[in-house]
């Protein structure tokens, strides 16, 4: 019987590991641990047996029946893991939707703008973001005792050069390339060292526009930048201009354009009931610029102008953080 009751447990537990289901599994349990089992009938006879049988076989039935509690115990976790992977793979279920991507805000105002402007004749240049002082001050007019020139604002590169503060750089670096008439806009990032806040960042995006020609005159700085606010912010947009003093332009303003909120609410958080809001600078070029690049300044005349991508983004979407456009966090990004 000792022998019977070792072999008995490796046929069982055998058994239930190639058991298919929980059905097949329970009726295992019951033909082998149950009253009617024939390890049940071996252990009731282990009282009739001689007292010195009895241990060993009392310790082998105990075993055996361990043995095979604890395999019953693995197929059934074994049979209930199955269920859950081949539910995994349902082919009923919907599909995983695959991430599409879209293109950043500032992109699509950048595309924007240049569709807004090659509408008008203007071609799209480009020019480096690591600069030299020449491009970004002396050529526009902005001597070395000027006040932009302060290591507060402009980040100076080792070995000479900077990151330039404005798109101004690409005027200069066009008429130094082309003889007149040019008319173009340029589109890129700039860096100023700013503390980090809402409405301030090291790195921000501008537009540049510039055109030169004989006879150009600042009606036709009115009539274009009226048009680009009339498409960017509405047709019923209106632009007004203000004196303001850039060295590289002379006669220099700053101009506004009617708020969104069309005068209509004097809490309005944008123009805080003024029903203006400033957008950006521009004016004649300086006589002095163009000597600076060979072009003659009693032939020809031009305009010039510049404006923050991010300041018109967050006024058209009422984003009031700067921050957002360089954080990259697609809860933001994906919204537009
Ligand atoms: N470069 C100026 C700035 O970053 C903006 C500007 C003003 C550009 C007047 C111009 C201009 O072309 O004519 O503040």
């Amino acid at each position: 019987m000792l022998e019977e009751v070792r072999q008995l447990a490796s046929v069982v537990v055998a058994e239930i590991t190639a058991a298919q289901d929980d059905k097949a599994l329970e009726a295992l349990r019951v033909h082998h641990l149950g009253r009617k089992s024939r390890l049940r009938q071996i252990a009731r006879q282990i009282g009739h047996l001689p007292a010195a049988q009895r241990p060993a076989l009392g310790e082998a039935t105990g075993r055996a029946q361990q043995a095979i509690q604890q395999a019953l115990d693995d197929k059934a976790l074994a049979l209930r893991q199955m269920a859950e992977s081949a539910s995994a793979l349902d082919v009923t279920l919907p599909g995983r939707r695959p991430l599409l991507g879209c293109a950043h805000l500032l992109s699509q105002l950048t595309d924007e703008l240049i569709s807004i402007f090659q509408g008008m004749g203007f071609d799209v240049a480009d020019g480096p973001e690591a600069e030299d002082e020449y491009h970004n001050f002396d050529a526009l007019n902005t001597p070395a005792d000027h006040p932009a020139r302060d290591l507060h604002d402009t980040f100076y590169l080792e070995g000479g050069g900077l990151m330039r503060t404005h798109t101004s750089t690409v005027q200069i670096r066009v008429m130094e390339q082309t003889p007149p008439p040019v008319r173009i806009i340029s589109l890129g990032r700039c860096y100023r060292k700013e503390t980090v806040d809402a409405t301030h960042h090291f790195a921000f995006h501008q537009i540049e526009g510039l055109y030169v020609d004989r006879g150009v005159s600042f009606a036709d700085l009115k009539g274009t930048i009226e048009a680009m606010g009339r498409q960017l912010m509405g047709a019923e947009t209106q632009v007004r201009f203000r004196p303001h003093f850039f060295p590289f332009t002379e006669p220099s303003v700053e101009y506004d354009f009617t708020c969104i909120c069309k005068r209509q609410r004097a809490n309005c958080s944008i123009c805080k009931g003024t029903g203006w809001i400033e957008i950006a600078g521009a004016g004649m070029v300086d006589p002095a610029v163009f000597t600076a690049v060979g072009y003659d300044p009693d032939e020809y005349t031009g305009f010039a102008f510049g404006m923050g991508l991010e300041r018109i983004a967050m006024i058209r979407h009422g984003i009031d953080d700067v921050r957002r456009f360089l954080e990259n966090d697609l809860r933001f990004i994906r919204q537009f």
